[in-house]
């Protein structure tokens, strides 16, 4: 009959206690000023905080920050600025690079380095800026212009239709012309006239302005 209002009152009365403590044992310093310096009372509370010896028991368990601060961390793994790669069953951590088009992404080889950039070998090319991940896009052989019927070599890469670029372009000293070299067109021109890359034909030479008296 008396036993689950007993049991409320007892909980209730430990909740509190229980808060008591808690709220008092984390910041007890503040507390115990607000009551002045009156030394009786000050012992008197924290003997009722802590019957084994005060708050400052407690106090020693909390961590300390700078204790957490002074301690060595190992560097963070940042995945936006470094990139993991495995070599030898080993994990090496370097440093992302970006490189330019003529070159290619040469992997760190110690440990927290960063990667550098070389440049493609002779006969090889790389047309894009390529970026360090865990495996890196080596330079190409530079496609040969025999492989593309009526193009011919050239210094600057030429865009096919879809992307595809080469240093080769439509031969018109060989009738071929346009601006793809994977679709190159065949024109004709007249006699004393030279066919251009846009498939023009233009006079060798300028017309003679012939004037009669
Ligand atoms: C490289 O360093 C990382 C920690 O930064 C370590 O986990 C890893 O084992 C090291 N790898 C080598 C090959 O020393
Ligand atoms: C074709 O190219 C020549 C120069 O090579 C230029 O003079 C001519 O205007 C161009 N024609 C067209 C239609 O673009």
């Amino acid at each position: 009959m008396y036993g689950l209002p007993a049991l409320i009152q007892v909980l209730t009365f430990s909740v509190l206690i229980c808060c008591i403590r808690h709220g008092l044992s984390l910041e007890p310093d503040d507390k115990l000023q607000t009551l002045g310096n009156d030394e009786p009372n000050k012992r008197q509370l924290e003997q009722s905080i802590n019957p084994l010896g005060g708050s400052r028991v407690l106090l020693a368990l909390l961590p300390r920050d700078d204790e957490s601060d002074s301690k060595e961390q190992p560097p963070q793994f940042d995945y936006a600025y470094q990139i993991k790669r495995e070599k030898d069953g080993r994990m090496i951590i370097c440093g992302r690079t970006t490189c330019p088009p003529g070159t290619e992404v040469n992997p760190c080889k110690i440990n927290n380095s960063d990667d550098t950039c070389i440049g493609c070998p002779p006969g090889k090319q790389m047309l894009d800026q390529t970026r360090s991940e865990a495996y890196v896009l080596h330079c190409v052989d530079i496609p040969s212009c025999h492989n593309w019927p009526g193009t011919v070599e050239t210094a600057e890469n030429h865009k096919c239709t879809g992307g595809f670029r080469m240093r080769c372009r439509c031969n018109t000293e060989d009738g071929k012309c346009g601006y793809d070299p994977c679709h190159c067109m065949k024109r004709s021109c007249a006699e004393g006239e030279s066919l251009q890359q846009n498939c023009t034909c233009k006079p060798l030479v300028e017309p003679e302005v012939t004037t009669r008296r």
